[in-house]
């Protein structure tokens, strides 16, 4: 069986991240999807609503599981018996970054841990979970960005963060 993890912030999960999802939820058998902290970010929601928010945007996808983890990648992968990492690629600008984590989850892992990279479908090249913050942080329309469900979540956040832009909405 034909095992793969999606890791990510999912601060929140975008269209992007849907995407994919879906389609790599198409190549494997199994997809756990799993939150996992990025120490260069201040998170927007709880682990725990991330969750949420993901199990909620994909529970029409029977062969998606989500889960959370505190610690290395590797260790998880391990944890869980799976030894493929799925990461979207938007631009060249990302594939720097994620190439030096992939080989340094390769090295560090032994081997274990491969990354494979999906391009992001053209459409959300440009989104981002920090472009949905900053739009809805400014009291902007993200409904391009994320589900309507995600977009209340956020908003509920952003109108304690930033009265003054939701004042009138
Ligand atoms: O959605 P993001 O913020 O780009 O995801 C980055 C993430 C969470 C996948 C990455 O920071 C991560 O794997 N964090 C866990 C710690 C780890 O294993 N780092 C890789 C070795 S340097």
């Amino acid at each position: 069986m034909k095992h793969a993890i999606y890791p990510g912030s999912f601060d929140p999960v975008t269209y992007g991240h849907i995407d994919i999802i879906k389609r790599a939820a198409e190549m494997f058998d199994d997809l756990t999807v799993c939150v996992l902290d990025n120490k260069a970010k201040t998170p927007l929601f709880s682990v725990d609503e991330r969750v949420k928010m993901l199990r909620k945007v994909s529970e029409n996808i029977p062969n998606v599981h989500v889960d959370s983890y505190y610690g290395l990648l590797m260790d998880y992968a391990r944890k869980i018996d799976c030894h493929i990492a799925v990461r979207g690629l938007r631009a060249v600008t990302d594939f720097e970054y994620e190439l030096q984590i992939a080989h340094a989850n390769r090295t560090i892992s032994d081997g274990w841990l491969d990354t494979i990279f999906i391009t992001s479908s053209m459409e959300f090249a440009y989104l981002s979970s920090s472009v949905v913050k900053e739009i809805a942080s400014f009291g902007g329309d993200i409904s391009l960005c994320v589900p309507p469900s995600i977009e209340e979540e956020v908003i509920g956040k952003m109108r304690v963060l930033h009265p003054e832009f939701y004042q009138n909405k």
